[in-house]
């Protein structure tokens, strides 16, 4: 006889596993079901993200940026180190430590919220409104009934046609997190998020890193002036990035030759020891059975959703990568929570114009709103204030003042329309320029309130007193 349940939510990354914790809060009797798995076969929910995603990325920019400071930045503050030595097996050992503290983080929460776990794959094997038969292919099969279904099945990568992942030369997101030894020289394809990411890393670690990229405009989503700006660091960083290529051929024997018309034509090899392919990612409805029950999908590949995350059929729901929108972890997790209140009846919104973006490189990027091109385009009067790094007293005692914080704001009604940042600790600095959007604050509320001195939130501050042109500190 099937379990029954109010909810059940197949996959645990993110937006599924937040969503399953939130229903489980509000009452609801709610099951979550995620096939990920440690290399010894033990559950490891957390999706992408936490898997193969945000938290290893986010472990190695870390470690990779102390190794770099220590190696080039200590001395400047009179500490010299002797006998620097790298030990990469030790750090993808933390990055492994740090990715298991999560899985076992969210399998106790699980526990806490008394959220029902499933280890193994779920897909759709019938029912109708209100009764969807939910099997799980485990040890032995079960099969669940759900009044409503949240799939959250997340993205894959995408691979490059003609150049599969092979896991030793040709590497995804996974592979590009646990190469065991410094690549010489290693080549990326596509300089979006995870290329600058996971470049820096093997950059700061010691690679030659030439990154190929197909647009001629390099981060072409970001603020120009911020993209402009971040070209040049990363170039000073030994980021070989060639935007407008043609990707050809790609080759492998003892390394990786990739062939590439360049930014003007000519035809060019590029020969590396590996080659991190990261040109976006594909929505994962594979293994759902998703026709059985006539689950929609769009063209793209992507589960056909409403503002809200109802698909076509009754009571079934979609959040996250699976589901058009920026493919980030926070989003994922909005999401979730909205369609757990959805459905216990409550109400559930996100607000698709204040998600921030972060690129944690060194600098970082971040941003939230609309871009100055944006704005543009759209005819929408705006006033601009900057502020740089450079003269802010914080960023001077950390060592760390390249880049600027960038207020955009309407020209009549001073209400906040985007803020930018290239700088240090830009992603917990985007914060405040996020609140602000959403209680829909102007630039003057920003510059008349007290921020802390030093710090680098006062960058926020004195960019939104320069929107009136009444900084301070430049
Ligand atoms: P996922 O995290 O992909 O989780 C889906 C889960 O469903 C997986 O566990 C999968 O095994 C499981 N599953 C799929 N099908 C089934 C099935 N039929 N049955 C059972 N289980 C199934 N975003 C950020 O916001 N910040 C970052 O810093 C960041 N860094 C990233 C770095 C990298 C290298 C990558 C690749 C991504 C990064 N992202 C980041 C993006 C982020 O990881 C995704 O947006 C997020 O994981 C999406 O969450 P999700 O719940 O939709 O899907
Ligand atoms: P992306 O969409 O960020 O970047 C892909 C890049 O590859 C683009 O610049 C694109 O123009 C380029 N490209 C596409 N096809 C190409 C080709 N044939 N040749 C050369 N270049 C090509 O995708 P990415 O970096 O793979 O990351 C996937 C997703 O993961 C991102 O969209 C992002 O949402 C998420 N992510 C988020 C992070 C964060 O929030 N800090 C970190 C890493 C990933």
């Amino acid at each position: 006889m099937a379990k029954l349940f109010d909810v059940v939510v197949i996959g645990a990354g993110p937006g599924g596993y937040i969503a399953a914790i939130r229903a489980a809060q509000l009452g609801l009797a709610t099951a979550c079901i995620d096939e990920w798995k440690t290399a010894d076969g033990k559950p490891a929910p957390g999706g992408t993200c936490t898997n193969v995603g945000c938290i290893p990325s986010k472990a190695l920019l870390q470690s990779s940026e102390n190794y770099h400071h220590a190696a080039h930045a200590f001395s400047d503050h009179g500490i010299q180190i002797k006998g620097l030595a790298l030990d990469l097996a030790q750090m993808l050992r933390r990055k492994d430590k740090v990715v298991r503290q999560n899985n076992e983080g969210i399998l106790f929460l699980f526990k806490k919220n008394k959220v029902a776990f499933y280890h193994g794959r779920g897909s759709f094997a019938g029912g109708k409104a209100g009764a969807w038969d939910i099997k799980v292919a485990g040890k032995p099969d079960e099969t669940l009934s759900a009044k409503h279904v949240i799939v959250a099945t997340g993205s894959t990568p995408r691979a490059l046609p003609g150049a599969a992942f092979d896991d030793k030369l040709i590497l995804d997101n996974d592979g590009a997190l646990a190469i065991p030894e410094v690549p010489k020289r290693l080549g990326v394809i596509g300089a979006g998020v995870i290329g600058l990411e996971m470049g820096s890393v093997w950059r700061r670690l010691g690679a030659e890193v030439v990154i190929l990229e197909a647009l001629p405009a390099f981060l072409g989503a970001a603020d120009e002036q911020v993209a402009r700006e971040a070209l040049k660091i990363f170039t000073k960083q030994g980021l070989g990035i060639h935007t407008g290529v043609k990707v050809g051929k790609v080759t492998t024997g003892r390394d990786v030759r990739v062939e590439y018309a360049d930014g003007v034509g000519k035809a060019q090899t590029l020969t590396v020891d590996k080659l991190i392919v990261s040109i976006g990612r594909m929505p994962n409805t594979e293994g759902l059975n998703a026709g059985a029950v006539g689950l929609k999908v769009d063209e793209r590949g992507f589960i056909a959703v409403d503002d809200e995350c109802r698909t076509n059929l009754p009571n079934v729901w979609a959040v996250g990568d699976v589901v058009r929108g920026p493919m980030l972890a926070h989003k994922a997790e909005e999401e979730g929570v909205a369609v757990a209140e959805h459905i216990a009846g409550k109400h559930g919104h996100v607000d698709f114009n204040t998600i921030p973006w972060v690129i944690y490189t060194s600098p970082e990027i971040a941003w939230v709103g609309k871009t100055e091109q944006q704005l543009r385009s759209e005819g929408v009067r705006y006033k601009a204030g900057q502020f740089p790094f450079m003269a802010n007293g914080r960023a001077r005692a950390l060592g760390d003042t390249a880049g600027f914080v960038k207020f955009l704001a309407d020209e009549k009604t001073d209400r906040i329309l985007g803020v930018h940042i290239i700088g240090p600790m830009a992603s917990e600095t985007i914060a405040e320029a996020v609140v602000a959007m959403e209680f829909r604050a102007s630039a003057e509320d920003i510059a008349l309130i007290c921020h802390a001195h030093p710090s680098l939130s006062e960058a926020m501050k004195e960019a939104a007193l320069a929107v009136a042109q009444r900084s301070l500190n430049v």
